[in-house]
């Protein structure tokens, strides 16, 4: 099970070292937590969090190795602040920096040459569901983000329906794990399926409802935004999963 923290542009300097301290002070050892801090918080909370089992990541990265590209990072920079992975794909990036599939797979091609992992993410809208299109779009999504030769072992995919984020409007269990299920698929076609990335649920994700999501079987963990900015909220989705993680493994 994976439980990655999406802080997106927040929260203040003073209070990303408040919520380092408590991430640092939780142990989770049965999950895989993952930090994606904004740019600037790379270096120290990569500093204070790797040592306590964290993975730290960047929320985007340019598809350049280097150049004119005012703003931007590149996923070199990004390993070289002490991170191991990348967001990719963020439904907030797709809508507000024009983004598509075909740019995410070239900053994924980018990413994975630096040695770094991708959590891609993918997600219909709300007008998309209700025309029936939301699996349809998340199978496009899939084939055209993911690069041919992206190594399984190096991604991970996040389904986050961009209806459900900061909504509180959480998927319901069905709807969850019949897109779960396809994305298996895709992944399941393209790598067999004992190879396939794990993947993880976003959107709305909370103390409240996260044991329900991870006892979806094809359910591999969360990415949370909102509830990743308390830091008691957050140890209590690791709980959930780590709970889960243990079921599962008993089984
Ligand atoms: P919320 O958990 O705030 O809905 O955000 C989800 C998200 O976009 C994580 O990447």
């Amino acid at each position: 099970m994976i439980v990655a923290a999406n802080w997106k542009m927040n929260p203040a300097l003073d209070q990303a070292s408040v919520l380092a301290t408590a991430l640092a002070s939780q142990s989770f050892p049965k999950i895989k937590r993952i930090l994606f801090a904004p740019h600037p918080y790379l270096v120290p909370m990569s500093v204070r969090l790797t040592s306590a089992g964290l993975e730290i990541g960047g929320q985007d990265c340019h598809f350049a190795d280097h150049g004119a590209f005012t703003g931007d990072v590149s996923a070199a920079m990004l390993r070289d602040c002490g991170a191991s992975l990348v967001l990719l794909g963020h439904s907030e990036r797709r809508a507000a920096h024009g983004e598509t599939s075909e740019i995410v797979a070239q900053k994924t091609t980018a990413a994975m040459a630096q040695n770094l992992d991708v959590m891609l993410c993918v997600g219909e809208t709300k007008a998309e569901r209700d025309d029936k299109k939301a699996e349809q779009v998340v199978i496009d999504q899939l084939q055209a983000s993911i690069p041919k030769h992206a190594p399984p072992n190096r991604l991970i995919i996040a389904y986050e329906p961009v209806w459900a984020i900061g909504t509180g409007a959480v998927a319901s269990p069905d709807d969850v794990a019949a897109m779960h299920n396809v994305i298996a698929s895709v992944l399941a076609e393209r790598y067999g399926a004992n190879h396939a990335p794990s993947i993880l649920y976003g959107g709305s994700v909370n103390a409240d409802n996260a044991a329900s999501l991870f006892s979806i079987p094809l359910v591999g963990g969360a990415l949370v935004g909102g509830a990743s900015l308390e830091a008691g909220a957050f140890a209590a989705i690791c709980a959930a999963a780590q709970a889960a993680n243990s079921l599962r493994v008993d089984l």
